[in-house]
């Protein structure tokens, strides 16, 4: 049995940010209801014509990521692609990056599982190492949201929170002993599938009860978040899905050097970090910035806190996210 370890970090986002100003001259919001709700002051979002689709940013991240690996697109065995975005219904996101980076027929791999991509495909590629099949696998979350968001007055409860952006990461057989991933804990719940969910294009929309009890069957492209019960279940599931990482690794919340949520809203970050009594140090948020850029948002926290020197050797990273289906999900790693 071998161990895994990230070898390689990057993130890319679109030159195009977006206010909540820029978001008010198209709907009935403002930025105090954002930010006061949210946290989010900005966030960015392709704009036509500046060549970037969910794909193509992953490769962006990705390209960052492998250059900092020290490897070379032909190192990769795997490819494990995070998106709820992706360019074309099907194929996926995967073996589109293989194609725009010129890889090898290497097997290129979907996750969807939203908001809780990231964790899931970081998962995959730690089994894979593990168990010796391949001694490096990208993994790769990336968004375009802007693409499919209402914005209009009737969606402003969803598209003022999403975001666009990819982040990337390598992750290598662990050669030199130092760090690693210790642990992956995956969960879901799917009873609470319709709660944050996005019914068409999908087989299932065409049938006729679905289109019956769908409350915006006027709308099927646009995603139906209830928000305030994926609040709720949101800070429940993440708390507890960082304790059991926690605890399988006899770890505590004092052992916690880094603590990298899933940037759903900065309101549950912060909840959680006071439920869990850490300080401003141990947890990371940049959701301020990117609005929630789901399977992406992860990565790209990751990245910019490893850029800060916010994460340093030997420190002890948790990851954890919480998402629709439900899922949720953790990592622990040491750097
Ligand atoms: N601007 C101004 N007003 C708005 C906006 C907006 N963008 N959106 C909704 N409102 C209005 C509503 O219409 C409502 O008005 P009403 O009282 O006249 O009916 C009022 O604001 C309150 O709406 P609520 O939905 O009750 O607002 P709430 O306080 O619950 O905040 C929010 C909404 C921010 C979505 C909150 O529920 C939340 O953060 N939920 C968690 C959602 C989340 O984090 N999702 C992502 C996690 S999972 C994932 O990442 C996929």
């Amino acid at each position: 049995m071998y161990t895994s370890k990230i070898s390689g970090l990057g993130h890319y986002v679109p030159e195009n940010v977006v206010t909540n100003d820029d978001l008010s001259r198209l709907m009935d919001t403002n930025d105090a209801w954002i930010q006061e709700r949210t946290g989010i002051k900005e966030r960015r979002h392709i704009k036509k014509g500046d060549g970037n689709t969910t794909s193509g940013m992953g490769v962006k991240a990705a390209t960052i990521a492998l250059e900092r690996a020290n490897l070379s697109p032909s190192d990769i065995e795997m490819i494990v692609f995070a998106t709820l975005s992706p360019d074309m219904y099907f194929p996926g996101g995967g073996v589109q990056v293989q194609e725009l980076m010129g890889m090898d027929t290497i097997p290129a791999l979907d996750v969807r599982n939203q908001c809780s991509g990231f964790v899931y495909a970081l998962s995959v590629a730690d089994q894979y190492v593990k168990t010796g099949m391949y001694k490096h696998v990208l993994v790769i979350g990336s968004e375009n949201h802007s693409g499919g968001l209402d914005f209009s007055t009737r969606g402003r409860g969803v598209s003022v929170i999403f975001g666009d952006g990819a982040g990337a990461a390598v992750v290598s057989r662990n050669t030199d002993g130092q760090g690693g991933i210790l642990s992956t804990h995956l969960h879901s719940e799917g009873k609470h599938k319709d709660e944050l969910a996005l019914q068409g294009p999908s087989t299932g929309y065409w049938v006729p009860e679905i289109i019956e009890k769908n409350p915006q069957e006027d709308i099927p492209y646009y995603p139906y978040m209830n928000g305030q019960f994926v609040f709720k279940h949101a800070i429940v599931r993440f708390t507890e899905v960082i304790m059991e990482g926690l605890k399988a690794n006899g770890l505590g919340l004092e052992d916690i050097d880094m603590l990298i949520p899933h940037q759903a809203n900065l309101r549950i970050s912060q909840f959680i970090q006071k439920k869990l009594k850490l300080s401003d140090d141990q947890v990371f948020n940049n959701i301020q910035k990117y609005g929630n850029t789901t399977a992406a948002s992860i990565p790209i926290a990751l990245t910019e806190a490893w850029e800060l020197g916010k994460i340093k050797d030997g420190d002890l990273v948790v990851l954890a996210a919480f998402g629709s289906g439900f899922t949720w999900g953790s990592v622990i790693m040491r750097w």
